[in-house]
């Protein structure tokens, strides 16, 4: 049996830079499969490096963690942190853009990215966390899986790929010190 032990590491800005190729082609990946990340399909090029560099630029800034899983060299996944910045908000963070390769995914990729963001948090001090998510996906059956709470659905919220409208679904979980 082959061992699937990704590496996650939290990068830096810097880190991230040299790393901006690969996870082009997660993001392409996720979105080419349907997933709705706030993409259309297909995502030109530049409008996807567009995206990490400014995930990068907040990464620099401090307002982002960028999580970035590794097996044998090649990332196979992605989950970013938005520290929110408001005075009054200073204690929440939302989960964006978990991403596992499709040739990665089913193996625990995604909880134990899900789990390392729930660390980071605690480290920056976040005691709420929120994401929203297109229901009826392999994502919403993850979250539900790992205990986040529902808080509603809006719909026609966003656009899938291939630019039907979808509805969104709110969760959060409280991260108890
Ligand atoms: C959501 C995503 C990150 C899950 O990654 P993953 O590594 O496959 O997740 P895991 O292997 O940790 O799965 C955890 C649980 O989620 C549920 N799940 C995940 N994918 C599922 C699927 N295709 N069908 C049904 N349940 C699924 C299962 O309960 C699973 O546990 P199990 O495998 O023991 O049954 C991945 O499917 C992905 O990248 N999707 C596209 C991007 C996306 O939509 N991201 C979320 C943006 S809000």
């Amino acid at each position: 049996m082959t061992l699937f032990v990704p590496a996650i590491q939290r990068v830096t800005a810097e880190a991230a830079r040299s790393l901006v190729p690969p996870l082009v082609e997660l993001l392409r990946d996720a979105v080419s499969d349907g997933a709705s990340v706030g993409f259309l399909h297909p995502i030109p090029d530049a409008v996807a490096r567009r995206y990490w560099d400014e995930v990068i630029a907040d990464v620099a800034a401090g307002s982002r963690v960028l999580l970035v899983a590794s097996l044998d060299g090649a990332v196979v996944g992605s989950a970013q942190l938005g520290l929110c910045a408001k005075p009054n908000g200073v204690h929440r963070a939302e989960v964006q853009k978990v991403l596992v390769h499709t040739r990665a995914r089913r193996h625990g990729l995604g909880t134990a990215l899900m789990a390392r963001l729930e660390e980071e948090a605690r480290a920056e001090g976040r005691t709420l966390l929120h994401l929203d998510t297109q229901p009826e996906r392999a994502a919403e059956w993850m979250y539900v899986r790992l205990g986040w709470i529902w808080a509603g659905e809006i719909p026609a919220y966003a656009r899938t790929p291939d630019g039907g409208l979808h509805s969104t679904i709110f969760y959060y979980k409280l991260l108890h010190p």
